[in-house]
């Protein structure tokens, strides 16, 4: 199965030495397919950030192995797309030029219609002349978006994208990107605190524990589409996720 697998990630670990050791990650094995979305959920420090910069490429690899669609990981790649918790727009340029900022396209013709179609796909074509700080939270996050979907990237790499905005917003966000998601069939590794937000985007959630952080349970999530964060199947499988947080946490050796 492993050998089919879009991404695998092999026995992955990392430690960090200095006052205190912290065993970052250990042994963490999974594969995914081609257009999957998972979920990794697990306590503040436990790992999550740096399995995802380990699986982007942005981090050296110290232990184990990455591949995606065959190639191993070992440095960023502009099929790669990155989104953080903060938006990090760049303050003096528009919101086109912010999108446009690290477009691999260089011609400007192909350039300007790539903009436009990214920045309208996220619902700012009004906006596109504006600057980050006449935006709100939630506009912000949108171009940050736009801009790591603007290259076509294969795989989307989220660290926390919507833990900085109010409830409401969050819920649009989410639904945002089903949307988009829908158009660009990206397979898509998304980190979040949230286990309602894990349930609800998620095929597969993965919890990670913390130091050693290790993979301590992967959820299949095939609830159908649209969800319903009401509805008892919703609400079982996040029983599923806060059990393991909650219940389990004091029979771990
Ligand atoms: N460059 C580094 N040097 C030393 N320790 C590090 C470094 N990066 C991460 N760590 C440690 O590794 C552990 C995991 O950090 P990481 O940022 O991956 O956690 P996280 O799960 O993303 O947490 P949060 O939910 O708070 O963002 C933490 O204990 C952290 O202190
Ligand atoms: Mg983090």
């Amino acid at each position: 199965m492993m050998a089919d697998a879009f991404i695998t990630v092999d026995n992955i670990g990392r430690t960090f030495t200095g006052e205190n050791t912290v065993t970052a990650l250990q042994e963490i094995s999974f594969s995914l397919n081609k257009g999957e979305f998972l979920c990794i959920v697990g306590q503040s420090g436990c790992g999550k950030s740096t399995l995802l910069r380990i699986m982007s490429g942005v981090d050296p690899i110290h232990e184990g192995k990455v591949t995606i669609n065959g190639k191993v990981v070992d440095k960023p790649d502009p099929s790669r797309g990155m989104v953080f918790q903060e938006s990090r727009l760049l303050s003096w340029m528009t919101v086109s030029q912010n999108v446009g900022f690290a477009l691999k396209e260089k011609e400007k013709e192909k350039r300007n219609q790539l903009i436009d179609e990214y920045v309208s796909l996220v619902g700012l074509a009004d906006f596109r002349h504006s600057y980050p700080r006449e935006l709100s939270g939630g506009m912000a996050q949108r171009v940050s978006i736009a801009r790591a979907l603007v290259n076509q990237p294969e795989v989307l790499f989220m660290d926390e994208p919507f833990g900085a905005l109010d409830y409401m917003t969050k819920i649009n966000m989410q639904n945002e990107l089903l949307r988009i998601r829908g158009k660009n069939q990206m397979t898509i590794i998304f980190v979040t605190h949230d286990i309602d937000e894990a349930v609800y985007l998620s095929d597969t959630i993965l919890i990670l524990s913390k130091n050693p952080g290790k993979v301590k349970k992967v959820i299949q999530n095939t609830l159908p589409s649209p969800r319903n964060r009401n509805s008892e199947e919703f609400l079982e499988i996040k029983k599923q996720v806060y059990d393991c947080f909650f219940i389990q946490e004091g029979k771990e050796a």
